[in-house]
């Protein structure tokens, strides 16, 4: 019997040798090593034997067993290594070929707030994503529009259950975050989407982009406003645009202005872009209210700040010439490519 064992592993370790491919190495591993293999079978045998048999027999056996099973398992490593071999030298990629696949292009309203956002940083501010689930305190209460006010109607709002309830209406509902969570002097935008229950039209959408931004220090008045906002719509048309603010009304600021700009288009002469007013209405902005300050956990005696809020989306409409708002939701490439 020992000497059938010893002819197996001999037969066995020849015919590894002749072996190419991984399927029929493990088809020839079952025929030996499988349930009913040829070793398999003769391990079977050794119960019929004596003890003294089975010593001898059964420790020539194991030891076949494992020099074979050591034998399949260093094949199989071979085999690999001669495939990526194999690989590597037949099938080579050309560095030099120009990529065929199209590429994609940013979104406008992508590229119109990263530069928003360049504008801001040099100017030493801090960027933060507003949140798109938020709750009714933040987006309400801590700034400054109680229960009952009529404000809460001016924004149709998605409500939502659970303790983030509310899905954003106004990046407005980040500045208690960051009053509380950030150490005075706050200079911050703060870009985001937000959500309102609207009809959609061409300047309408339930889904656009806002910026906010918010400066909370001593002694913080309009003309830091003014100049900031300069500042940024110089920057991004390319050209010193002028401003002009109006009285306007919003809970969360006083005085609360809206601020127009002038047409950067016909310098204030009068085109179809500002309807021959000169003018273009863009954004609306003002102090921070002393209850928005305290409800930040800082007080009004002592700080003051600034905020104010743009559509991003009109931005982006005026600036490249979009005639209307339902393009940047849709995925149409015609419109994507331009960019
Ligand atoms: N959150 C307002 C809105 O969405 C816009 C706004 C107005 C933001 C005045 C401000 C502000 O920061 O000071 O309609």
């Amino acid at each position: 019997m020992i000497q059938q064992i010893q002819t197996l592993q001999v037969e066995v370790l020849a015919h590894l040798q002749t072996i190419t491919n991984e399927s029929a190495l493990i088809e020839y591993r079952n025929q030996i090593l499988g349930k009913s293999g040829e070793l398999t079978t003769i391990l079977k045998w050794l119960k019929d034997l004596t003890p003294e048999e089975r010593w001898t027999v059964g420790k020539s056996a194991n030891e076949t067993r494992d020099i074979i099973t050591d034998a399949f398992e260093a094949e199989r490593t071979r085999i690999k290594k001669d495939l990526i071999a194999q690989r590597l030298s037949s099938e080579q990629e050309d560095m030099t070929v120009p990529l065929l696949r199209e590429h994609g292009s940013l979104h406008p309203i992508t590229l119109v707030q990263r530069e928003v956002e360049d504008t801001f940083v040099r100017m030493g501010f801090d960027i933060y994503d507003a949140m798109e689930m938020t709750s009714e305190y933040l987006n309400f209460d801590a700034v400054n529009v109680p229960k009952t006010h009529p404000a809460r109607d001016m924004q149709d709002t998605f409500w939502l259950e659970g303790k983030w309830n509310v899905l954003a209406t106004q990046t407005s509902c980040m500045q208690n975050l960051i009053m509380r969570n950030k150490n005075t002097p706050i200079r911050a935008i703060i870009p985001g989407r937000v959500f309102r229950n609207e009809d959609v039209d061409a300047t309408h959408d339930n889904t656009f982009y806002q910026v906010e931004w918010i400066v909370v220090d001593k002694w913080i008045g309009v003309s830091h406003l003014k100049f900031t906002i300069e500042t940024m719509l110089s920057d991004i048309f390319g050209k010193k645009v002028d401003i002009r603010m109006r009285p306007g009304y919003f809970p969360f600021v006083e005085p609360g202005v809206e601020v127009d700009f002038s047409c950067p288009f016909c310098d204030g002469v009068g085109c179809k872009i500002c309807k021959g007013s000169g003018w273009i209405e863009f954004m609306w902005a003002g102090l921070i209210h002393p209850n928005v300050i305290r409800e930040g956990g800082l007080d009004p005696d002592i700080y003051s700040g600034f905020a104010f809020g743009f559509g991003l989306n009109r931005l982006v409409m005026i600036r490249y010439g979009i005639p209307d708002m339902r393009y940047f939701m849709s995925p149409d490439v015609r419109f994507l490519k331009q960019f």
